[in-house]
């Protein structure tokens, strides 16, 4: 099939090219490099030894996503342009929902013109918010967003019901709710690439044991967890790209579905100082860290129930924290031996 994968430059999208790739199938990509650069896409070409068709320009111009739809037959997208940083949201609402939303839009009305019929988009398991079931199911109420970067999720989610549940609608969307996506391809050729001081757990950790960071500061030991500390579904990327494709590969058996959400992650809840304790031992590498306060805005405990994806469309996750761990680590190490040159 040809896939048309907006923000394929990205984190989860350059993984999810490599995976398309190696199934069998064409990736074309559109990045307009917000949030990424040239370096995936070499990276890609060096995992895969294809360089697919690369479009660079906004999401958002629809003339631009036009002309994609007029050189290519698409059959089907994988929409993850988006930006996503909570704390900037928070600072400059109107470009989350510009962007986010503007983008979405874009997709689909060329999705309906060029009668494209499958379509996944990234969602999150910030739509959940602070959950009152754990694990957490699918049919879990969606919570007011505490954040923009949230609210732009939610929002999303209800486009995409609303246009596929519209009558004459023919296209069949799935919205897949990440946890918390961390790694790196085991080659060490892409990875997630934090533009100034990481927000997310991983990198901030990778980096402190590089000595780029001095400490790690582990936000709240108080919390009524085993340990104190947060609880957090970790996913490895590989793991959820594959997602993607066993998702669009479900939908273009002519799945007799409109709308629906699932979750991918692997179920299992980790804490904050579990993640750092198994990243000390598979790497052999110190952590240093401090307790600081909580964080504004965090979650208590989040892990998904991933029934649901398993039997409707036969994922589950494969890869363990440890291999996760390890191809952070190693990922890191490859970037910074770049940066030295
Ligand atoms: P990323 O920033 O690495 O990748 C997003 C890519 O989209 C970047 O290459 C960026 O340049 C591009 N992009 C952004 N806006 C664009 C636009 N208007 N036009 C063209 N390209 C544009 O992020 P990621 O971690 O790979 O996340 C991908 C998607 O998954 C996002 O929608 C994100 O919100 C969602 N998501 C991510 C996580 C996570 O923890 N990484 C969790 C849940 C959901
Ligand atoms: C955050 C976002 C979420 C978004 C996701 C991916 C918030 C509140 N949530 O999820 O909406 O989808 O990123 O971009 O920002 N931690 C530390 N020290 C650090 C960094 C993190 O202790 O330096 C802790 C956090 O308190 C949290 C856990 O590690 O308990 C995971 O944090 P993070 O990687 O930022 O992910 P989320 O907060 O789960």
């Amino acid at each position: 099939m040809k896939i048309l994968v907006t923000g394929g430059a990205g984190f989860i999208g350059s993984h999810t090219v490599v995976e398309l790739i190696s199934a069998g199938h064409t990736p074309i990509i559109l990045d307009n490099f917000s949030n990424s650069d040239r370096s995936s896409l070499k990276g890609i070409e060096q995992i895969t030894g294809k360089s697919p068709l690369f479009y660079e320009g906004d999401a958002c111009d629809i003339a631009f996503v036009r002309r994609i739809f007029e050189e290519n037959t698409i059959d089907g997208i994988i929409h993850f342009a988006g930006l996503k940083s909570v704390g900037e949201s928070v600072t400059d609402p109107l470009r989350y929902y510009r962007n986010n939303i503007d983008s979405l839009i874009t997709l689909l009305e060329c999705a309906k013109t060029y009668h494209t019929k499958s379509f996944v988009f990234s969602s999150s398991a910030t739509v959940y918010g602070e959950p009152d079931v754990l694990p957490i199911p699918e049919t879990a109420e969606r919570k007011v967003s505490l954040s923009p970067y949230g609210n732009t999720k939610k929002i999303c989610e209800d486009i995409l019901q609303d246009v596929a549940t519209a009558e004459n609608s023919d296209i069949h969307i799935i919205a897949l709710r990440y946890f918390n996506p961390i790694g790196a391809h085991p080659s060490g050729l892409i990875g997630e690439l934090p533009i100034g001081v990481p927000n997310n757990l991983v990198p901030f950790i990778t980096q402190t044991a590089m000595g780029k960071r001095e400490k790690l500061t582990i936000f709240g030991d108080d919390y009524p967890t085993p340990d104190g500390t947060c609880i957090r579904d970790f996913i490895h990327v590989v793991d959820l790209a594959k997602a993607h494709i066993r998702t669009l590969e479900y939908l273009s058996q002519g799945q007799n579905l409109t709308y629906r959400a699932y979750n991918v992650g692997t179920g299992l809840g980790v804490s904050v100082k579990q993640l750092v304790e198994t990243f000390e031992e598979v790497n052999g590498v110190k952590v240093p860290y401090v307790i600081g306060t909580r964080r504004t805005g965090d979650i208590m405990t989040c892990y998904a129930d991933p029934t649901l994806i398993r039997n409707d469309i036969g994922w589950q996750s494969e890869l363990s924290l440890a291999d996760a761990l390890r191809d952070a680590w190693n990922w890191e190490k490859n970037i910074s031996e770049h940066d030295k040159k």
